[in-house]
């Protein structure tokens, strides 16, 4: 059984917690509170930011804004009140009372940072100031952008086989700072120091690769590959540089006489063959004892199989008697380096001693032909020497 007093009891008590509630109630209207969900966001240069805020309740008059950095150096990138937005910043949800989500178009590298969503309040009115009333825990934005197509430099002048030479490979403008450079010759994987990331513009930064190569005749057809691999990739990015625009390759000389022992008043044929040599421009003459002679068909480099070059020129001398011995030169200048040359000598076989010069000729007579040339001098002055003992003897008698 209820008494009437336990009865008066329990409505006031229902009264209080009535009276209470409504006290809540009315502080509940200033239970102001600001949702910023994200703490991290990516998005790739050129792509959209979407920043995440969302209030409830209500609070004393103030904009809503929303900043970028906190302390100095803080920027505001929305506010509500601006009649003048920002030209790429747009609300998701526009005219909202709750959703103050913003939209950046076009991120940037420099659009890197943390953004905060901000309500503001009205200071006590003698200052137009306002205050800080609640901010979010802050949203950090990182824009991934891409390295530029990298760009591959050799030396500035030729190199000769044997000679190591340096290649950079650089690319600029990517963010994260994370980034592999792979080096190939052909399709070699090859050793490259470690490659040297530095602060580029705003929030990104600049690789450069640095690799060496010691080239040889074979690279006429290599090529150099450097291999730039980036999260933000999804194909590695390639540049390649053909050896063969820093290589050159100095021609080898060989000069023939056609024959190597003629008789007079006959033709002999000089061959000078420049062999492999890169590239292909280069000039011949032909010298006699020095002095130059006129050529007319100028032969063409041939290319070779490797892609080196060859050429042959041929000059006709008559052999009169007087150029016995001259000296026949190929000179040769080569991609505008020092002129080399190579020699033969023409050389006439002596009338009287035809088997013998044939015979000499069948047995390469070229490189017989100076012992030949000393043992007739040798004759000559055996012969010289008799006259003269002959003569002084005549002269005691
Ligand atoms: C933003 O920067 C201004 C100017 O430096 C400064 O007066 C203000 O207090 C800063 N605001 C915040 C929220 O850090
Ligand atoms: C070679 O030619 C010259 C000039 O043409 C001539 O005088 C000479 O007799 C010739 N010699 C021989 C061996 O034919
Ligand atoms: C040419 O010179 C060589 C070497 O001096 C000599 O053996 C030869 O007899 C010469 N030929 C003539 C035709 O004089």
């Amino acid at each position: 059984m209820v008494t009437v007093t336990q009865k008066l009891c329990l409505m006031c008590l229902i009264l209080l917690l009535l009276c209470r509630e409504l006290g809540v109630a009315a502080q509940a209207a200033q239970n102001f509170s600001l949702q910023q969900p994200q703490t991290k966001v990516s998005v790739a240069a050129g792509g959209t930011i979407t920043l995440n805020c969302t209030i409830s309740g209500f609070a004393e008059p103030g904009p809503l804004r929303w900043l970028k950095g906190w302390g100095s150096g803080n920027k505001t990138i929305y506010d509500q009140k601006s009649k003048e937005p920002s030209p790429r910043v747009t609300r998701a949800v526009p005219g909202s009372g709750t959703d103050i989500t913003i939209q950046i178009e076009k991120a940037q590298p420099e659009d890197m940072g943390t953004y905060y969503c901000v309500k503001f309040v009205k200071s006590d009115g003698l200052t137009s100031v306002d205050e800080v009333f609640q901010r979010g825990n802050g949203t950090e934005v990182s824009v991934e952008a891409q390295p530029s197509p990298p760009l591959l430099s050799g030396p500035e002048q030729r190199a000769e086989p044997e000679q190591t030479v340096s290649f950079n490979c650089t690319t600029g403008g990517f963010f994260p700072k994370t980034i592999g450079v792979r080096w190939f010759r052909n399709k070699d994987p090859m050793v490259a120091q470690q490659p040297q990331v530095t602060e580029g513009g705003v929030k990104t930064y600049n690789m450069s690769s640095t690799v060496m190569v010691t080239l040889q005749k074979a690279d006429v057809r290599s090529q150099l590959i450097c291999e730039v691999q980036h999260s933000t990739l999804q194909e590695p990015l390639r540049e390649r540089y053909q050896l063969s625009r820093v290589l050159r390759v100095p021609p080898s000389l060989e000069v023939r006489a056609e024959p190597s022992l003629v008789e007079v008043n006959k033709t002999v044929t000089f061959t000078c063959l420049v062999k492999e040599f890169y590239p292909a421009n280069v000039s011949v003459s032909w010298l006699e004892n020095g002095i130059g002679i006129k050529v007319e068909n100028v032969s063409q480099p041939l290319e070779l199989s490797q892609g080196l070059y060859e050429l042959k020129s041929q000059v006709e001398v008559q052999a009169t008697e007087e150029k016995n011995g001259s000296m026949i030169t190929c000179m040769v200048v080569h991609d505008a380096q020092a002129p080399a040359s190579k020699s033969a000598f023409l050389w006439i076989s002596n009338p009287g001693q035809e088997g013998l010069s044939k015979g000499f000729q069948m047995d390469k007579g070229v490189k017989l032909l100076p012992s030949l040339g000393l043992g007739i001098l040798l004759e000559k002055a055996l012969f010289g020497g008799l006259l003269f003992f002959l003569f002084r003897r005549m002269k005691t008698k």
